[in-house]
């Protein structure tokens, strides 16, 4: 079975059982300043698990374009991607656990055609502490389950992953543990999720590929151990819980379903064959850099370089579909990654180096372009193509060129008859030489290289890097505090003020809103002076003092587009969408008044329902609650402003 087929497969089984089919979200995500890419299908419907109606129903069914950086490393085993597809289905305050585990059973048993047999499941087992109960409705429905196809399924209570390699399986095949296991949140366990943040008990579905357990892992095996035995092709999350300002948690308005399960994953287990890179979309990709490279799959001392290049190139070619270019920030230094890794994989498997059109990592991204274009019509224009294959093709001859100049610093080094680790170091990240360029180089001249004092280096700097950048995208619509809530409206009070003081052609570029302030980040070219700073500042306060409603109304998208609704730069929106106006003074969700209104944007929420709830202010002076704290550049053409509401 292709993933098209099973994809196909998936989103009719769920259209057939009264779930819409709604497109996957930009893998960079839209108006959410907290990830830098979407890393999994829920990610872009947090409002409407938060309570907000999603304009097309509550039953939905999509495949998500995912994108996960933290397992870049891991690329290479039998598993992990970077780039995947999230086959998700939700229930927004619909069905629930007795509806959705029978569903996805009944997928993969029926259409799919898994054998019931290499099936195991687990479920919560409860957390005292924060008084979630153990989840035994699940197990009790996977019991009648199991037993419908003639398996008597026996529960088996397994705790934490250290437990399961102790007790082992048990005989069993319904296994309960503990919230690091099954219970999920965007920040994990209970004990990590901020104030706002969603999460609950879920219950997961694993195949059983029946290989020999490795004891490297732990003495015995259990669903959840990572020996590669089973593997995890699907989670039913029971979104159900919000974290709140006093640290407990407090019930959702409504009981979500919120299923996520890795395509690629689902395809190795129709294959049953657990190796993810076997399957049809990769095997092109992998068969051409076998013609060309004269190497062999099965040769261990190649395969984790196959499954490199095939994973990056996948990723890189979404990526750049996506509009992100190679750079040495943020997105940009993460597709340059990847495409820089590639290139030395495929240089690694000596394939033979074309140019241009004829490179081989060009190559490969036509294949997955090829492969993917019917699923992801994005990828059927020419324009995108050749945008596509353009952009690889610079960042090899940038890297050939990286390349070279690190070869001379290289020789500089290696002419004082040692290299010292801070000097591999350097040659990595001032001159961008890849630390495996420096090792082998080294060896052919019989120099040794501090191979430990370079990896305490790199644990040093990423510890930096990952403190920046915590701190860089902590806070913002994740949190939907009623202070974050207040900001977000003063957002788009203020997006309107800047148009009207400095011209329609400033386009919002970026925001990032917390408790405590907004930011936003919108095109245009000059310092604001004094006097626009005021202006802007006057005009916002002014919208509070009249205290104009804010509506939400459910729209299709070409007539939202006619009302001039801001919505963000290159970003795709479904048929129906969810747009915001603000004003006037008697507007309402039956007469919206859009005609009349100061402010619309495409905008899934929360908002407040009135500016007046802007000024919370004990004491009110005629002076309004919104300051500006900030302006300044953020790059060419984009200015940014700090503001707050006092
Ligand atoms: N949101 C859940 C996950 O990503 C389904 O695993």
């Amino acid at each position: 079975m292709t993933i098209n087929e099973i994809r196909t497969k998936y989103l009719e089984f769920f259209k057939a059982n009264g779930h819409t089919i709604i497109p996957s979200a930009p893998i960079v995500p839209q108006n959410d300043p907290t990830t830098l890419f979407t890393g999994s299908g829920m990610q872009p419907l947090v409002p409407y698990l938060l309570g907000e109606p999603h304009p097309q129903g509550n039953r939905l069914v999509n495949s998500q374009k995912s994108f996960r950086a933290e397992d870049i490393e891991e690329v290479g085993d039998n598993r992990h991607t970077t780039f995947f597809e999230m086959l998700g289905n939700w229930s927004l305050g619909d069905y629930f656990k007795q509806e959705q585990l029978p569903f996805f059973f009944k997928f993969l048993t029926e259409e799919i055609g898994l054998d019931p047999k290499n099936l195991y499941v687990t479920a919560f087992i409860g957390d005292e502490k924060n008084n979630v109960p153990q989840d035994v409705e699940s197990a009790a429905i996977w019991t009648k389950l199991f037993a419908e196809k003639g398996i008597d399924a026996k529960v088996v209570a397994i705790g934490s992953e250290a437990d399961g390699y102790r007790l082992g399986m048990q005989g069993g095949r319904i296994f309960y543990y503990e919230a690091r296991k099954n219970w999920w949140s965007r920040a994990g366990v209970p004990e990590n999720m901020p104030v706002g943040e969603i999460g609950g008990p879920d219950s997961e579905v694993f195949y059983d590929f029946a290989t020999l357990h490795d004891p490297k892992w732990g003495k015995e095996c259990h669903p959840n151990c990572d020996c590669g035995r089973f593997l995890e092709i699907g989670n039913s999350v029971f979104m159900q819980y919000i974290k709140k300002e006093d640290d407990t948690f407090g019930l959702l308005p409504k009981q979500n379903v919120d299923f996520g399960g890795g395509l690629e994953r689902i395809a190795a287990a129709a294959q049953g064959n657990p190796d993810v890179f076997a399957i049809d979309v990769f095997a092109d990709t992998i068969g051409l850099l076998i013609h060309f490279s004269g190497k062999e799959y099965e040769d261990s001392r190649y395969k984790r370089s196959f499954r490199i290049v095939a994973d990056h190139m996948r990723a890189a070619t979404f990526m750049l579909e996506a509009g992100v270019r190679p750079s040495n920030t943020e997105r940009g230094y993460v597709l340059r990654r990847l495409i820089r890794r590639a290139a030395q994989h495929a240089q690694k498997l000596g394939v033979e180096h074309g140019q241009g059109k004829d490179s081989m990592l060009v190559k490969c991204a036509s294949i997955f372009i090829e492969k993917y274009k019917q699923a992801y019509t994005e990828l059927q224009s020419e324009d995108v193509y050749q945008q596509i294959t353009d952009e690889i093709w610079r960042e090899e001859m940038q890297f050939a060129h990286t390349l070279e100049a690190g070869m001379k610093e290289f020789e500089k080094i290696a002419a004082t008859g040692h290299i010292e680790a801070q000097e591999a170091y350097t040659l990595f990240t001032t001159h961008g030489f890849p630390f495996e360029m420096t090792l082998e180089l080294a060896a052919e001249r019989g120099l040794d290289v501090d191979t430990e004092g370079f990896k305490k280096e790199m644990l040093k700097h990423r510890a930096l890097s990952r403190a920046g950048s915590e701190q860089k995208f902590k806070g913002g619509l994740a949190d939907t505090s009623e202070k974050t809530t207040r900001l977000h409206t003063a957002h788009h009070v203020l997006l309107k003020a800047l148009q009207l003081v400095l011209g329609p052609t400033v386009k919002q570029r970026g925001s990032n809103i917390t408790q405590e302030r907004l930011r936003i980040d919108f095109s245009y070219g000059a310092k604001m002076t004094d006097e626009q700073k005021k202006e802007v500042e006057r005009i916002v306060n002014e919208k509070i003092a009249e205290e104009l409603p804010m509506t939400r109304s459910t729209l299709p998208k070409e007539e939202a587009e006619k009302l001039g609704a801001e919505h963000e730069f290159g970003a795709k929106y479904p048929d129906m969408v969810s747009v915001y106006s603000l004003g006037p003074k008697d507007a309402s969700v039956e007469n919206p008044q859009f005609d009349k209104a100061f402010s619309i944007e495409f905008c899934g929420g929360p908002h407040v329902s009135n500016t007046s709830e802007l000024d919370v202010r004990l004491t009110k002076s005629n002076i309004g609650p919104f300051k500006i704290q900030k302006e300044e550049a953020v790059a060419a053409g984009i200015r940014r402003i700090k503001a707050v509401l006092v």
